[in-house]
C-alpha cells in the first residue's frame, strides 16, 4: 500500500510553477540515486549547441510529466467521471515519473551506434536490483511489473497507457512546453490548463470534449512548429552527426584492437556489449564529456578531431539538396578518397525522414505502433476523429516535408579545394 505524506512537498518549476508531491512512494522514488541521475542528463541532448538555453534535464521533464498526469487524474476525480479507474492512480503516477528513467547521455546517438534501447533500460531498472524496484515493491509484489507494463505499453488497461503515451499524452505536453521555454522560442506554447480541463475518460479511453477543439489545434500547431524550428534544426542535426561519428569511430577502433590512452570501464563494457544495469547507471553526460576531453589527445587523429569539434562547437556545415541523391553521394565519396578526405566521416547525408515525424496522424505510427487518434466527444456522446471537424488539423495531418542535407567539415574540404572537381566546388560554394 502507498501512503500519503503528512505534508505535501512542492517543487518550484518554470513551466508548471509548482509541482506537488503528496504520496510517499513518489517522494521516495524521486530521492533514489537512479532518479537523481536524471539531473545529469540533458533533455534535449546536443540542442544546447544550437539554442544555448536548452540545458534543462530529464529530471525536470520527468517531474513535469508526473505533474501533468497528477493534474489530469485530479480533474477526473473532481468531476467524478465513472469511466476513470481510480485504483490505477498510483501506477499512472509512477509510470509518468519513471517513463524516461532508462535514458542515458545523448541516448539517441548512442542508441543508433550501439543498438541500446532506453525503453528496455527503463524496464531493467524498474525490475532489476535497484532502489527503485525496492520502493515499488513496498506497494505490492507485482507493482514493479505493472509500472513496467505501462511503460512497455502492454498494460491491460488502455486508458492507463494513453495517459502516459498517446497523441496527446502527459509526456508530449510537458516536453513541448519545457523545450519551448528553455530554447526561448515562442511558437511552442499552448494553453495547457485549457487542455487539461477538456480531457475526459470515456469508455476505456481518453477523449476531448468538443468545446476543446481549438485548444487541441493550438497544441498540434505547436508540435508542428517545434519539430521544424527546434527538433529538426539543421545545426542540431550537425552536432548529432559529429557525436554519432565519435561513437562510431571509437567503436570501430575498439573492435580493431586499438589501445585507447583513456577508456573508463563502463565505456569498455558499452563497446563490448556487456553493460550491466549498475554500470549503465554510472554513465552520465559528465563522464562522456570528460572522455571526449581526454580523447582530443588520442593518437587517432580522426577521433581526436571529432572530439575537439564537438567540445569546441566546430560543427559540420551543410548544404541542402532538393531530393535524395545516392549517385551524387557515391560520386562525392569517391572524390573524397582521391583527394585525401575521409570518404565515410567527412561526408554524411541526413534526412529528417529517418525520424519519427508525425505532427498528427489518425492511425498507425511510422514505427508500426498504434497511436489511437484524438477523438472529440459531443454533447450527445458521439465520438468523431478530430481531423474530420478541424480544417487546421486536416491540413497538417500526415504532412511529410522532405529535407535533405549533406554535412561536411568545411575547413577540411576547403583545404582540398584546388584538387576538387569544378562541379564539386560549385556545389559546396568554394
Ligand atoms: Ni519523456
Amino acid at each position: 500500500m502507498s501512503r500519503r505524506l503528512e505534508e505535501e512537498k512542492v517543487f518550484k518549476d518554470p513551466v508548471h510553477h509548482s509541482i506537488y508531491v503528496q504520496d510517499q512512494t513518489i517522494w521516495k522514488l524521486i530521492n533514489t540515486p537512479e532518479f537523481q541521475r536524471l539531473r545529469r542528463i540533458r533533455q534535449l541532448g546536443t540542442t544546447y549547441l544550437t539554442f544555448h538555453g536548452a540545458e534543462h534535464s530529464r529530471f525536470s521533464h520527468s517531474l513535469g510529466v508526473y505533474e501533468i498526469t497528477r493534474k489530469i487524474i485530479s480533474q477526473f476525480e473532481r468531476n467524478r467521471y465513472l469511466d476513470w479507474p481510480q485504483e490505477e492512480n498510483l501506477v499512472c503516477l509512477c509510470a509518468a515519473l519513471l517513463h524516461d528513467i532508462g535514458h542515458g547521455p545523448f541516448s539517441h546517438s548512442i542508441e543508433q551506434v550501439f543498438g541500446n534501447d532506453h525503453e528496455k533500460w527503463s524496464c531493467d531498472i524498474i525490475l532489476g536490483d535497484t532502489n527503485i524496484n525496492r520502493i515499488l515493491k513496498e506497494v505490492g509484489d507485482d507493482f514493479p511489473e505493472r509500472v513496467a507494463a505501462v511503460i512497455r505499453k502492454d498494460y491491460d488497461k488502455q486508458i492507463v497507457i494513453s495517459l502516459v503515451s498517446s497523441q496527446m499524452d502527459a509526456d508530449r505536453m510537458d516536453y513541448l512546453l519545457r523545450d519551448a521555454y528553455f530554447t526561448g522560442v515562442h511558437y511552442g506554447t499552448f494553453d495547457l490548463d485549457r487542455i487539461l480541463r477538456v480531457l475526459r475518460p470515456f469508455q476505456g479511453r481518453i477523449v476531448v470534449k468538443e468545446s476543446g477543439m481549438h485548444a487541441v489545434e493550438d497544441y498540434l500547431m505547436s508540435r508542428y512548429q517545434m519539430y521544424w524550428q527546434v527538433y529538426f534544426h539543421p545545426v542540431t542535426r550537425s552536432s548529432e552527426i559529429v557525436l554519432r561519428q565519435i561513437f562510431r569511430r571509437a567503436k570501430e577502433l575498439f573492435q580493431s584492437g586499438y589501445r585507447f590512452a583513456f577508456l573508463l570501464p563502463q565505456l569498455r563494457q558499452l563497446f563490448e556489449g556487456t553493460l550491466t544495469v549498475e554500470s549503465y547507471l554510472a554513465v552520465d553526460e559528465a563522464m562522456v564529456q570528460t572522455t571526449f576531453g581526454q580523447w582530443t589527445k588520442e593518437r587517432d587523429e580522426l577521433l581526436a578531431d571529432l572530439c575537439s569539434r564537438f567540445l569546441n562547437r566546430r560543427l559540420y556545415k551543410y548544404i541542402s539538396l532538393d531530393q535524395r541523391d545516392d549517385a551524387l553521394i557515391e560520386r562525392l565519396r569517391g572524390e573524397w578518397a582521391e583527394v585525401g578526405l575521409h570518404p565515410e566521416y567527412h561526408l554524411e547525408a541526413d534526412t529528417p525522414v529517418d525520424l519519427p515525424y508525425d505532427v498528427y496522424k489518425p492511425g498507425a505510427e511510422p514505427d508500426g505502433a498504434e497511436k489511437p487518434p484524438i477523438l472529440l466527444l459531443d454533447s450527445k456522446e458521439r465520438l468523431t476523429e478530430i481531423s474530420v471537424k478541424s480544417d487546421i488539423i486536416r491540413s497538417i495531418t500526415g504532412l511529410h516535408r522532405g529535407q535533405y542535407y549533406l554535412y561536411y567539415p568545411a575547413d577540411e574540404v576547403s583545404k582540398k579545394a584546388p584538387a576538387l572537381k569544378p562541379e564539386t566546388r560549385e556545389l559546396f560554394g568554394i
